[in-house]
């Protein structure tokens, strides 16, 4: 057991250049604990594996990691027992392990190697960068993107913006479920390459999903706007997400708790948005903001 969490660390070198930092829970508090803790140390994603052992059911939660020194700094900061490093090489275990994640009763998102049943599963190549949907607000995104693009009542925007875009899987929903164009934004090379190759597994060539690593104002406007961002870079970037959301337009904001989606939308509200729908899971908030008045226009005398 640990210091900080009484958690065992295993550290693994695994094929293109990945790491998993595995700590093992005695319960399901110190595995939330576990799951916020390897995301705030820079896991992009985690997964929760029951193991039969010697000693009865144990829980690992295996944070992924892009870089051997973040994985390493993390297993330091979580203070483990036992930190080891195993051969290189695509497991046959964690192949077999990878699965479909639901995130509604139509919209799925899967490996490419993965079967899924659902009526629209985006492919999406695990492990690479953040957002195969492991993460809660990915899901929660991916649930209000799906709700908002399906709404016979509202217009599907022709375009949107994916501040972040990690794997690119908000922007690549959205092109699947109908919107023309896209922009994904990102300052890591590596989840820029790795979107690109997941929307050719989805069969969108390269015009419909542009990616950039530039400020996410430097696109123009856009009639929807997805930011899944850390609390630090949400607070550096709200002024260029709100100059890039047009008039009358939609803003979906992810990725902090919900004791921070005041300090977090106050800035838009004073910027001209609305909050029109907050929600969360597993004490992850998604809000959802309209952009009711231009903070550019002259206000009326
Ligand atoms: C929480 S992940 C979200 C990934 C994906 N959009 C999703 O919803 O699953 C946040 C992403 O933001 C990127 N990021 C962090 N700081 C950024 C910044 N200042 N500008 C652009 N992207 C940033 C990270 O590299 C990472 O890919």
């Amino acid at each position: 057991m640990g210091a900080i969490y009484g958690a065992r660390v295993t550290v693994r070198a695994d094929p293109i250049e990945w790491t998993e930092v595995t700590l093992e829970a005695d319960g399901e508090a110190t595995a939330q604990v576990f799951v916020h803790a390897l995301f705030a140390e820079g896991a992009v994603s985690v997964d929760r594996r029951v193991l039969q052992t010697a000693s009865g059911l144990v829980e690992q939660i295996v944070g992924t990691f892009l870089h051997s020194e973040t994985s390493r700094a993390a297993a330091e900061t979580l203070q483990a027992h036992e930190r080891t490093i195993a051969a290189p090489g695509w497991s046959a275990d964690w192949l077999a392990q990878q699965r479909a994640i639901e995130i509604s009763p139509t919209l799925a998102v899967a490996p490419h190697f993965v079967d899924s049943r659902a009526p629209l599963t985006l492919r999406i190549d695990p492990g690479l960068a953040f957002g195969t949907a492991t993460h809660p607000t990915t899901q929660l995104c991916l649930r209000k993107l799906e709700s908002l693009l399906t709404d016979p009542r509202a217009r599907r925007p022709a375009s949107l913006l994916d501040v972040g875009c990690g794997t690119g899987v908000l922007a690549i929903a959205g092109l699947r479920l109908g919107v023309e164009s896209a922009i994904g934004t990102d300052i890591d090379p590596i989840a820029l390459r790795t979107a690109r190759r997941c929307a050719r597994l989805n069969q969108l060539d390269d015009a419909r999903l542009v990616l950039s690593n530039r400020t996410p104002d430097a696109h123009g406007q856009h009639p929807l706007v997805l930011a899944n961002l850390p609390p630090e870079p949400m607070e550096l970037l709200t002024p260029a997400i709100a100059r890039a959301v047009a008039n009358q337009g939609t803003l979906i904001l992810s990725g902090f708790f919900t004791e921070l989606v005041d300090p977090i939308t106050s800035p838009f509200e004073s910027r001209g948005f609305q909050k029109t729908n907050v929600d969360a899971r597993a004490e992850w908030a998604v809000v959802c903001l309209t952009r009711t008045q231009d903070p550019f226009l002259p206000s009326p005398l």
